[in-house]
């Protein structure tokens, strides 16, 4: 028996060990791995510059803690702020951390408390990451939640205007529903959603957890409308498999996390900053960028020419190299077919296969990976 609570429903593949955008599973197998662990491992499995960094670490601390300065950290904190154009960096362990610390900020900064989010919106497990999730089957069984959200429907701009009020601290959205069926914003949504949040003294949350770190092109999928978040928070591809994660914010709000005002024993630790680091030099980098841009380019072209007339699809959309196909029908059964065919994907919501593959999977795996998509998607019926 297994002693760890069941809060997944485990795959059948168990890995032995991983390199690249390939796992070779104990069971002899090896599998085309586009789900890149959700969306971390955007260099591949175990890239050697990331590799280096961290062994590297290991040699000098593994942890001190935050009462000490620390340059890996400090180096690792410039990065992603030049990168996002922002100031200043708070770091923390996982998404859902970052998010946290992004809230109690925006609340303590406006000194309001409401704050707005959007329907089938993902932004994390803890309880104010959880109450700010706009998906009922998240809350399930957990009471009461926190009332400083409230949840209006994605790119309803009348919607937001009549919900913004003098008690309204900040609008939190992610530029592409990640978990909630890979929906990206619409441009006129989110330019007038930064100018409505400039108008009122409303705070612009972007949750690039899932969309940043090059996933879509870009360091951060805002950037592709131009926009000025006042905080971002990201997490997932910044370690590359480190638990890492972080909120970035512009000059303005550090007064407000001043000593004692917010912590993290493990937050900023030296091993993930290293690879943080390493990542951040390879991925920032503009011909990787465009590298990114041209991959998901080629891989949405070659999604239309091969599965956009099957009848079982509904529609194929995304930035990059954050895809999701969705079906008529519920997305597992075809997913389990596709684990046993050699390729592993993930569902986003019932009825979406999302691709989330490494962002320097080869043109060759994405081919491959297209071909066997028909192949399952043309070959099972599967009703639901
Ligand atoms: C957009 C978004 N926000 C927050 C989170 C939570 O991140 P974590 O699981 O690291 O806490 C996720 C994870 O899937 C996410 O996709």
């Amino acid at each position: 028996m297994s002693h760890l609570f069941p809060t997944y429903q485990r795959w059948e593949i168990e890995p032995e060990h991983a390199s690249g955008s390939i796992i070779h599973g104990k069971d002899g197998r090896s599998y085309l791995d586009f789900t890149s662990g959700i969306g971390v491992c955007n260099l591949g499995h175990r890239p050697e510059a990331v590799e280096r960094a961290i062994k590297e670490q290991l040699g000098l601390f593994w942890h001190v803690s935050n009462l000490f300065p620390q340059s890996i950290q400090e180096e690792a904190a410039e990065k992603l702020a030049k990168a996002a154009e922002l100031d200043y960096v708070f770091f923390a362990n996982s998404g859902a951390e970052a998010n946290e610390a992004a809230i109690k900020l925006a609340r303590k900064a406006t000194g309001k408390k409401k704050i707005i989010t959007f329907l089938q919106s993902f932004h994390g497990r803890t309880f104010a990451g959880m109450a700010a999730t706009g998906q009922e089957k998240i809350k399930q069984g957990y009471g009461r939640m926190l009332e400083t959200f409230v949840h209006l429907p994605f790119n309803d701009l009348e919607a937001l205007k009549n919900e913004l009020d003098d008690d309204t601290a900040a609008v939190m959205i992610e530029i592409v529903q990640g978990e909630g069926g890979i929906h990206v914003v619409h441009k006129e949504f989110i330019e007038n959603t930064e100018k409505l949040c400039a108008e009122n003294g409303v705070l612009l949350i972007v949750d690039e957890i899932q969309t940043g770190i090059g996933r879509t092109g870009k360091p951060f999928a805002f950037q592709h409308f131009g926009i000025s978040p006042d905080i971002i928070t990201v997490a997932k591809g910044l370690g590359n498999g480190l638990p890492i994660g972080a909120t970035i914010g512009k000059a303005q709000l550090a007064e407000h996390f001043g000593p004692g005002s917010h912590g993290s024993t493990f937050g900023g630790n030296p091993i993930s900053t290293a690879a943080a680091c390493a990542v951040m030099d390879i991925i920032f980098k503009s011909e990787f960028l465009e590298e990114v841009t041209a991959k998901g380019d080629a891989l949405f072209q070659l999604l239309n020419q091969e599965l956009g007339s099957l009848e079982v699809v509904k529609e194929i959309r995304g930035i990059g190299l954050m895809v999701g196909i969705e079906l008529t029908v519920a997305a597992q059964d075809y997913l389990t077919k596709l684990r046993e065919s050699g390729l592993i994907a993930l569902p986003a919501g019932e009825k979406v296969i999302r691709l989330l593959p490494p962002l320097n999977v080869t043109h060759e795996d994405l081919q491959k990976a297209v071909f066997k998509l028909k192949e399952i998607l043309i070959n099972q019926t599967i009703t639901a």
